[in-house]
C-alpha cells in the first residue's frame, strides 16, 4: 500500500494490550488467514479470541491461562521442509485443545501417531463418514456428509489414547478424539461455510468440551471499554482526528460514551471528499451524538496547493502537506490534550506484529503528521481487540447511522486521487455527482455489501459524442468496483449490465460534460485499486 498522508492518521500502534479477565481462546497461528477466519468464527460464538504465534512457549501459554486453544491450519503438511511446529509441553497443560487441518496432523505427528507421506490429498468438499461415537460432531449430523478439504497428507495412525471418529476417502483419520485429555483433530476446515456442521463442531468443542459459555458480545465490550477508557484517562482531554471512515468514526463514539464533553473530535474537510460526507459527518457526530467537533472546512486551501499539479505522487504529497498543516493549526488549542485516540483494528496489529504491544508513549510529531511538535500523546485505541465487522456492529450499537458503519474504505488523499490531471473545484463537484450515482445505484442493486470499493474516476481524455442533434465533445467516466478481502489484493466486479447501464445512463444524463462510462475490469495485481 502506499504511504498514508491523509486524514487517516494512521500510524504503528504501539500501545499496551489490556488484559481482561474473561474466558480466551488462543488460536495458534500457522497460517495468518487461517488463523484470522477462526479467531472470527470463535467470536461468533460468543467466546472471546486472540491470535498467538506459533513459537509461543507452553510456559507463556499457562500465564494467559486461556479456555481454550485452537491449532490454525497452515502449511499443508507436517513434512513440508521448515514446517513450524508447537512446543510438546503446550499438551500437557490440560488445556482443552482442537487442532484443525495442519493442527490435526501435529497432533497426530506430535503425540505418537503416523502421519502419511506422499498421500493423495484433497481439495475441495469431500465426503465424511463417521466411524464412532463422537463427542464433537452434532447428533444432527448425518452419519455421512459434506466437509471442506484442503491438505495433501494427514494422519493415517491416530496416537495412543485417541479414538478416530470419522473419515473421508483422502483422510482415514478426518477426525481424532481424546476426551480424557480433551485434545481434538479435525483434518477439514470446520471454520469454512462449505462445511455446513463446522460450526457446531466448533460449538460443541467451545462449549461443550471445553465448558466456555457463550457471553462475550458487543455490549460487553462497550462496558469493559467504557470502564477501562474512564479508568486511564482520569479527567483528561482527548482528541480524536476523524476521517470520516468507519474506524475513526466508531473509536470517537466509544470515547465519547466514556467520558463526554473531555473528548474533542477534529475533521478536517479537505474539499476532496465525497458528496455529501462531511454534511453527514457534522450531523452524525455534533448533532445526534453531542460530541465536540471542530470541523474544519479547508477546501480552499487544498485547492490552492494542487493549482497546476497533475502527477499522482506530487499531489498526494501537497494533499498530505496541507492536511499536516491545517491539523496543527486546529490542535494548537488543544496543548492540554494528553491522549489521541486512534481507530486501530485488531489485523493491523497482527500485521504490524505488534500483538504483545511495547513502549505506549508517542512522540506525535514522529507519527502523527499535524501534531504540534511539544505534545505528547498516549495513545487509546478502543477497536484494537475487534475485526472490522465487529467494529461495524459495535457502532450500530453506539447508535451511528447505516452509511457510516458500512462505509468503504476511502483514501486519505479522497478524490483528489480519482481525478487524472488537474484537481480543481469544478471537477471535483463533477466526480461528486457522477460517484453518488456509481454508489447509489449498487446500494439500490442491493450489492453495497458484498463490494469492497465502488467510485466513480474522472479521466483526464476527451471524446466525440453525440445528444440530440448535436455533436458533443466531453470527458469519460470511469466506473470502478472491485471485490476484495483486504485490499493487498482485489478483483473487478461482476456487477450486472443491467446495473451498469442505468449508472451510465444516469452519469451521461445527469452530469454535464460527461459523454461516456468506462467500466474499468483491471484486478490487483497488476493493477492497483485507486487510479492513482
Ligand atoms: P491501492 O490503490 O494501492 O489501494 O490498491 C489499496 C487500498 O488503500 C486505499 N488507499 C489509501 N488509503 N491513504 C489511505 O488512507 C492513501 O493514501 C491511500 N491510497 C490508497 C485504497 O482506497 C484501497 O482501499
Amino acid at each position: 500500500m502506499r504511504t498514508n498522508h491523509g486524514p487517516d492518521l494512521r500510524f504503528t500502534p504501539l500501545s499496551q494490550p489490556q488484559h481482561h479477565d474473561r474466558p480466551t481462546v488462543l488460536v495458534v497461528d500457522f497460517g495468518a488467514q487461517y488463523a484470522q477466519l477462526i479467531a472470527r468464527r470463535v467470536r461468533e460464538l460468543k467466546v472471546y479470541s486472540e491470535i498467538v504465534p506459533h513459537r509461543i512457549s507452553a510456559a507463556e501459554i499457562a500465564e494467559r491461562a486461556p479456555a481454550a486453544i485452537i491449532l490454525s491450519g497452515g502449511p499443508k503438511s507436517v513434512h513440508v521442509e521448515g514446517a513450524p511446529s508447537l512446543d510438546p509441553a503446550i499438551y500437557e497443560l490440560g488445556v482443552p485443545l482442537l487442532g484443525i487441518c495442519y493442527g490435526a496432523q501435529l497432533i497426530g505427528q506430535q503425540l505418537g501417531g503416523v502421519v502419511g507421506r506422499g498421500m493423495q490429498g484433497e481439495y475441495g468438499r469431500a465426503r465424511m463418514t463417521r466411524v464412532g461415537p463422537s463427542l464433537l460432531l452434532p447428533d444432527d449430523a448425518p452419519a455421512e456428509h459434506d466437509v471442506w478439504m484442503s491438505h495433501f497428507d494427514g494422519v493415517t495412525e491416530a496416537p495412543e489414547g485417541f479414538s478416530v471418529t470419522a473419515t473421508t476417502p483422502g483422510a482415514p483419520v478426518a477426525m481424532l478424539e481424546n476426551d480424557e485429555r480433551r485434545i481434538y483433530g479435525v483434518q477439514f476446515h470446520p471454520e469454512v461455510v462449505h462445511s455446513p456442521h463446522g460450526m457446531a463442531v466448533m460449538a460443541r468443542f467451545l462449549h461443550e468440551r471445553a465448558g466456555i459459555a457463550n457471553e462475550w458480545e458487543m455490549s460487553s465490550v462497550i462496558d469493559e471499554q467504557v470502564a477501562e477508557i474512564r479508568e486511564r484517562v482520569g479527567t483528561d482531554r482527548v482528541i480524536c482526528g476523524l476521517s470520516g471512515g468507519v474506524d475513526s468514526s466508531v473509536a470517537a463514539a466509544l470515547v465519547h460514551e466514556a467520558i463526554g464533553h473531555q473528548l474533542t473530535c477534529i475533521y478536517v474537510d479537505t474539499g476532496l471528499m465525497r458528496k455529501g460526507e462531511s454534511d453527514q459527518v457534522v450531523e452524525t457526530f455534533r448533532r445526534n451524538l453531542g460530541i465536540e467537533l471542530i470541523h474544519v472546512d479547508a477546501g480552499e486551501r487544498f485547492f490552492a496547493a494542487l493549482e497546476g499539479v497533475t502527477e499522482p505522487e506530487a499531489k498526494r504529497k501537497a494533499i498530505g502537506e496541507q492536511f499536516i498543516r491545517v491539523f496543527e493549526e486546529n490542535t494548537g488549542g488543544l496543548t492540554d490534550a494528553k491522549w489521541l485516540v486512534q481507530g486501530t483494528l485488531y489485523p493491523d496489529l497482527i500485521e504490524s506484529g505488534g500483538v504483545d504491544g511495547s513502549a505506549s508513549v508517542i512522540k506525535s510529531h514522529h507519527n502523527v503528521g499535524g501534531l504540534p511538535d511539544d505534545m505528547e500523546l498516549e495513545l487509546i485505541e478502543p477497536l484494537r481487540e475487534l475485526f472490522k465487522d465487529e467494529v461495524r456492529k459495535l457502532g450500530t450499537e453506539l447508535g451511528l447511522p447505516d452509511e457510516m458503519v458500512w462505509r468503504q474504505p476511502f483514501p486519505g488523499p479522497g478524490l483528489g486521487v480519482r481525478i487524472i490531471g488537474e484537481v480543481t473545484p469544478d471537477r471535483v463537484a463533477l466526480l461528486q455527482e457522477a460517484d453518488a450515482i456509481v454508489r447509489e445505484e449498487l446500494r439500490r442493486a442491493g450489492l453495497e455489501r458484498e463490494i469492497w470499493q465502488s467510485f466513480a474516476v474522472l479521466a483526464d481524455i476527451r471524446s466525440v459524442g453525440v445528444m440530440g442533434d448535436e455533436r458533443t465533445y466531453g470527458h469519460p467516466i470511469i466506473i470502478r468496483a472491485v471485490t476484495s478481502d483486504d485490499a493487498m489484493t482485489a478483483d473487478w466486479a461482476r456487477i450486472p449490465y443491467d446495473v451498469l447501464e442505468v449508472m451510465s445512463q444516469r452519469i451521461i444524463n445527469e452530469v454535464p460534460g460527461i459523454n461516456r462510462v468506462a467500466y474499468d475490469i483491471t484486478s490487483k495485481p497488476p493493477g492497483t485499486i485507486e487510479w492513482e
